[in-house]
């Protein structure tokens, strides 16, 4: 089997539940949602209704038609920035990006003159909230900020960046990526207007799935037409959430997998599942540390960092490292940038990168001893 320490790329093993949930309806249902009147269709229409109202509950949000789904958090992103900012608009972003974000608002800064801020963190990748209303200007039109790092695991301080857009009237976006299901998010207590996620991290549900949840009557732009199973006399796309930006047939399958992996979490609770990764991460940071010729970046407290530690060993290539952690000892973890360079400039890794290691729910401290002891005899 192997150990795996690779999830905040993505989480493995899934509760049982969610494969099973996917095998049984594409085994015993199939149908499209929003296309039909027989029976089976209407069990999907379900499906669909009931994955956001569960989402709703998990992110404390009771408006189930503004849960859209996406096919991941990357596509969630792209739509609301695209949807969202026009010519020479200004817009504010922390240091910590992963290239969902960057690299989106790179684009359109070439193709809408778009003028980007970005926050500055200390080297530990520590923002402070008052940094961001310093930046803010006349034409800021949109603060979108990664909940936590998936790089160094740092945990940014949402509740009060959203403080500060509602008290300046600026849309506030959350990559929540990282953090959505691995530590408590709720829209409301924490001032968040566009909460993007995706399903398959600490969600646990399957790849190909993901979401925006919208609290808030600031217009996202359809950036994709097409059909949405109703009014398709009309010829243009319409304007009620959740159609204005679903649009063509859903992943039933994969929300009905999502489906059973919130409902798993809601049973867990998120706090439950905070907590055993919380001590997780605090037993990896105590052992790793002790690692010989080890440098581990961010803070080294598993109060502010999701369970995501990245580090380097003096004179070995982080490839390597992992490499032979595969090769050798079946462990499996993440080397090189993680797709968010801007971390990187923050922690002076962008010419060598690190290996990061990224626990979830379903790993076990024996098999951090595990790491350590391979680590030890590289
Ligand atoms: N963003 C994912 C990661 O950090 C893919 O590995």
């Amino acid at each position: 089997m192997g150990i795996y320490l690779d999830n905040a790329a993505t989480s493995f093993p899934k509760p049982k539940e969610v494969s099973e949930a996917v095998y049984d309806f594409m085994t015993n249902n199939g149908t499209s949602s929003g296309r039909g009147a027989y029976k089976k269709a209407m069990e999907s229409d379900f499906i669909i209704y009931e994955c956001r109202k569960l989402i709703g509950e998990l992110f404390n949000f009771n408006n189930p038609k503004n849960v859209i789904f996406t096919s991941n958090v990357t596509e969630s992103i792209n739509m609301v920035l695209r949807g969202m900012l026009k010519e020479n608009d200004h817009v504010i972003t922390s240091s910590l990006e992963h290239n969902a974000v960057w690299r989106t608002l790179k684009t359109l800064e070439k193709e809408k003159n778009i003028d980007i801020s970005k926050v500055k963190c200390d080297k530990h990748g520590i923002t402070k909230a008052n940094d961001v209303e310093k930046l803010i200007k006349e034409n800021t039109k949109l603060i979108i900020f990664t909940a936590a790092s998936n790089v160094i695991g740092t945990i940014q301080p949402i509740k009060e960046i959203g403080e500060i857009a509602r008290k300046n009237k600026i849309p506030f976006v959350v990559d929540g990526a990282q953090l959505c299901g691995a530590y408590r998010v709720d829209v409301q207590n924490d001032n968040i207007d566009i909460l993007t996620f995706t399903g398959h991290k600490s969600l646990l549900g399957p790849m190909g799935t993901g979401g925006i949840v919208i609290n808030c009557d600031y217009n996202i732009e359809p950036t994709k037409s097409g059909g949405t199973g109703g009014d398709s006399a009309y010829e243009y796309q319409v304007d009620y959430y959740p159609n204005k930006l679903e649009t063509g047939t859903l992943n039933v399958s994969g929300i009905c997998g999502l489906r059973s992996a919130v409902k798993f979490l809601l049973k867990e609770k998120v706090e439950n599942i905070y907590e055993k990764e919380k001590n997780l991460t605090e037993y990896a940071l105590n052992i790793l540390s002790k690692v010989n010729d080890v440098e581990i970046y961010g803070p080294k407290d598993s109060e502010k960092i999701t369970p995501v530690i990245s580090f380097n060993i003096k004179n070995k290539r982080a490839e390597e490292v992992a490499h032979i952690l595969g090769d050798k000892y079946n462990i499996m973890v993440r080397a090189g940038l993680h797709c968010a360079p801007c971390a990187h400039e923050i922690i002076g890794t962008k010419e060598v990168g690190t290996v990061r290691v990224s626990m979830g729910y379903f790993n076990e401290k024996q098999e951090i001893d595990k790491l350590a002891y391979a680590l030890n005899n590289l």
